[in-house]
Parts: structure tokens; sequence; C-alpha cells
């Protein structure tokens, strides 16, 4: 995939998450760090997308309504500044709700059912047959977040490809039915450190697999996640070769040391032998500790003004839906039901 150089020019960012539970590792390093360094250079937007967290969660709004709180914390603790990030929440911007529904009819259900991210997400919450229609069409609702803002980069893990695969494609199908200029094509911004596996080395940080640290984490339980953090399983003695590769201890040394030179020569030895699992799980529990006790104490800072977080959101979600109201009125234009508008 061909990197993208943000930094002269201004661009118009979008991204977000889904508030299904607090944000973890695996997004911090994934894409919340990026967010940090891009929002004073361009006009950010991030979107707390409780609409789509209710696809699969219809029975659960109060999980949802409680994590919006959370996920806002999180943001505002790794560092967001909201003076110059839009944070929002989606579904009090019905304008999104609208455009999805014209976005809906550019899109097929094989289409649909293409999507390798939605595919395994089927798999994983066992739906079978049953999947809920809203769950299922949740690309083209993304699609209607990218859009509505005319964002042209859009910071994700790789898991979130496809989505920007489909936008693209609503995009190009609108633009070309409605023969107009008006969406913008997106492109995904990749982190530059590889996704990190969970801590039990299986496939990606998930918090249904168990196998997350949380942002939100308290020293004490970092220190039992790493202590019994999945390592080498042939890796019994000191002495033993050890595998770096597909160790996840490694993975997360790898995106939070800071001293590469050390690292390097704790690699090393571990292939070489003679340096245990202990040592690398103490490193790196100095290193996390480290960037996340800070994180940690702000996140407490913030928890005591919840009024002054609510704020934030509203103001927010205000400025947003203004955004969008604007991308709407020039969406009802192009397909000319903009009825009343006087011409
Ligand atoms: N699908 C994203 C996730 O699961 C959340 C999301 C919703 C999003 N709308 C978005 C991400 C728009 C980027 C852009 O985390």
């Amino acid at each position: 995939m061909k990197r993208i150089s943000v930094k002269s020019e201004k661009h118009v960012i979008l991204t977000g998450d889904r508030p299904s539970g607090p944000l973890h590792l695996g997004h911090y390093v994934g894409s919340l760090r990026q967010r940090v360094e891009l929002q004073h250079k361009n006009k950010q937007f991030i979107i707390i997308a409780d609409a789509q967290a209710l696809t699969d969660n219809a029975e659960n709004p109060e999980k949802v309504r409680k994590n919006i709180f959370e996920v806002a914390l999180d943001y505002l603790a790794v560092g967001i500044d909201p003076a110059v990030t839009t944070i929002f929440i989606q579904s009090l911007v019905p304008e999104l709700a609208e455009l999805t529904m014209y976005y809906l009819n550019l899109v097929t259900i094989p289409r649909l059912q293409r999507n390798p991210t939605v595919k395994d997400e089927i798999k994983q919450r066992g739906f079978g047959t049953g999947i809920p229609v809203g769950f299922f069409a949740y690309p083209v609702s993304q699609a209607a977040d990218i859009t509505a803002f005319k964002a042209d980069i859009v910071p994700v893990g790789e898991d979130q490809l496809p989505m920007i695969e489909q936008t693209k494609e609503i995009v190009r199908s609108f633009n070309r039915i409605y023969n107009c200029f008006v969406l913008i094509e997106p492109k995904a911004l990749l982190s530059s450190v590889p996704r990190l596996p969970g801590t039990d080395g299986k496939g990606k940080m998930s918090k249904s697999l168990g196998n997350v640290i949380s942002l939100c984490d308290s020293a004490d339980e970092i220190c039992r996640k790493v202590k019994n953090m999945y390592t080498d399983p042939k890796h019994l003695r000191v002495e033993d070769p050890g595998t770096v590769e597909g160790n996840p201890v490694f993975a997360y040394l790898d995106a939070f040391d800071p001293d590469k030179n050390s690292l390097q020569e704790m690699k090393d030895q571990y292939r070489h032998g003679g340096l245990g699992d202990v040592v690398v799980k103490h490193r790196l529990l100095e290193v996390l500790l480290a960037e996340l006790d800070p994180i940690r104490a702000r996140r407490k800072e913030f928890t005591q003004d919840p009024a002054h977080i609510m704020r934030i959101l509203k103001e927010g979600t205000e400025a947003a839906r203004e955004v969008a109201s604007r991308t709407l009125a020039e969406v009802r234009e192009a397909m000319h039901i903009d009825y009343f508008v006087n011409k």
C-alpha cells in the first residue's frame, strides 16, 4: 500500500471508533497516536460511532451510552485536543442517516457480502443467517460518515480498508450518476506500526476475546496482563533459543520501546538463548507504564468533571452537524430532490 504524506497542505481528516468498550493499546498504536499528531496541521473530525455500535448492540443501548463517555475520556487522555479536533456523536448528526439512505441504493447485496471485515465479524458474533440488516449495511453508513465531511484522509487500522474501498466506490457512483463532483474520494492512512496482536498472541486485540490491555487499566492490571502474556511456548528454559517473530511481547516492544538499539540486543540474545521471558516482560512493563501512567492520570483528571466532557461532545456535535448539513444540501441538489429550494 502506498503511504500518503500528510505534511504540508491541509487535509480534512475523519476517523473514529465504535463506543462498544474502552479503547485499548491496539487503538492507540493503530490510530490514536496518529490523531494526536495530525490534529494541528489538518482539520480533524472524530466520530463516536454509536449508531454503528448499535447495529450489533440493539438490545444494549445502555452499554453504548456508557461507552460514549469512556471513549471521549480516552480521546482527551491521549491528548486529542477539542480546541482543534471536532469530536462528535454519530446518532446526533441525523444528516448521516439520511445520506446512508441514499447511498444504500448505490450498493448491491453481493457487494456487501464480499466485505472481508464484515464477514469475519459475522462469524465472530455467531449471527449465522440471522444477520441484522443494519449490521450488514454498516459499511454504507460508514461511507456517509466519511463523505459528509468531505474527508480526504481516513487514519485507520488495516481491518478498516474494506470500508474505505466501499466508500470510494460509492463516491464514484454518486458523482457519476448525478453528474457532479460533490463527494470526495478518501484515502486510508495506515499506521506505520503493524497491528498489535492480542496478549494471547492470537489475531488482533479484541475485547470480546479478552486479550486486550485497555488504556484505562490500572498499573496492577497491566502488570498482571503482561506477566500472563503468551510468549514462545518452546522457550522453556532461559538457555533455550527463543523466537521473536510472532511473539507478542516483542511485537509490543517494537511498538512502545523508544530504545531501539537495546531492543535489538534483547532480540539477538533471546534468539540465541540466555534471555528469560521474565526479563523481557519486565522491560515491556517498564515501557508500557511509562507511556500509560500519564494517560491514566489525565483520564482521572477529566473524570472529575463529567459536565465538561458532555459540553465538549455537545459543541463538537453541533459543529459537525453544520458541516454535514452543508454537504447534504449539495447532495440533495445534485440528486434533484431539493424540492423547496427556489432557483
Ligand atoms: N468502523 C470503525 C470501527 O469499528 C468505526 C467508524 C465508524 C469509523 N465510522 C467511521 C472509522 C468512519 C473511520 C471512519 O472502529
